[in-house]
């Protein structure tokens, strides 16, 4: 795996932590942090074998990602604007279509394209005073990341245009009340439990899950018949694992599955 400028990466067996450096501009996205993240995010699905799991946090106490780097938005032409999101969207798309699931540890601020970037995982954890907001209206601006689309599909269209519109920082209880946040931790705690669902997800047999994230995405904008058609044949093709064999096995032999991800 190759190494980066702005992106730390550390593997156990099964488990990826991936965590975006840059604690001094608190982790914002600049054009190297997008193009080394999708980097990292796309490498890892290169591995034999996969990670079975990953977690996306940031450096430093304060922030998980401030947002899309405001730095270099103020001089970006209409045309430079439209490749800088067409990046961002790329490295929402790499996450959130990677065969493994991400869990976004947010260990501070989520702002704009760090909220965005927290949607695009799988689900999130956060430390108790994270926030989290879309504020880009505060500079002329709007989501850009899919932040209008992920954010209204997870916890309604009409949180999300309050969210959008006042451009109001919300606290990690209440990103957990309206569904936006599964667990919220105290400070501290939050890489040891995000290691601890990773490491249950990664005991578990990995085409499985994988196939599960994959139907609960592409479904979700389906029609229920063509999501449940989905569904069906999903399910039906993991019978032609050695890993279903042998989680079925296990289960009547009244032992525990050892699962190779075949
Ligand atoms: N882009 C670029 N730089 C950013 C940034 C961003 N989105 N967010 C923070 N930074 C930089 C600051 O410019 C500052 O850099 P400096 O030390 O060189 O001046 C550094 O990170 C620390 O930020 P600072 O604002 O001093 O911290 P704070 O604790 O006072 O405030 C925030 C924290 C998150 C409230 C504030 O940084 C903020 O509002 N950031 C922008 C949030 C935003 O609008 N995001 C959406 C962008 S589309």
């Amino acid at each position: 795996m190759q190494s980066f400028e702005s992106i730390l990466v550390e593997h156990d067996e099964h488990v990826v932590v991936l965590t975006i450096n840059r604690p001094d501009k608190l982790n914002a996205l600049n054009s190297v942090v997008i193009r080394e993240l999708t980097a990292a995010v796309r490498g890892l699905e290169q591995l034999d074998p996969q990670p079975r799991c990953a977690i996306l946090t940031g450096a430093g106490d304060k922030a998980f990602v401030a947002g899309a780097d405001i730095a270099e938005m103020s001089t970006l032409s209409v045309a430079e604007a439209k490749v800088f999101g067409h990046a961002g969207h790329a490295l929402c798309t790499a996450i959130e279509l990677s065969s493994f699931p991400v869990i976004a540890a947010v260990n501070g601020f989520a702002l704009g394209g760090g909220c965005e970037l927290a949607l695009a995982c799988d689900f999130i954890y956060a430390v108790d005073n994270a926030k989290f907001g879309q504020p880009e209206v505060n500079l002329g601006l709007m989501p850009g990341f899919g932040g209008t689309q992920r954010l209204a599909r997870r916890v309604g269209v009409g949180l999300a245009r309050e969210l959008i519109y006042t451009a109001d920082a919300i606290s990690a209880e209440r990103a957990a009340a309206i569904g936006l946040v599964n667990q919220v931790v105290p400070k501290g705690e939050l890489l040891a439990r995000a290691r601890e669902t990773a490491a249950k997800i990664a005991s578990k047999a990995p085409l499985a899950v994988s196939s599960a994230k994959r139907v609960i995405l592409r479904g979700s904008d389906a029609d229920l018949q063509a999501a449940n058609e989905l569904e069906a044949t999903a399910f039906a093709a993991l019978f032609g694992s050695a890993d279903q064999r042998e989680g079925t096995r296990a289960f009547l032999a009244k032992q525990k599955p050892t699962f190779t991800g075949r």
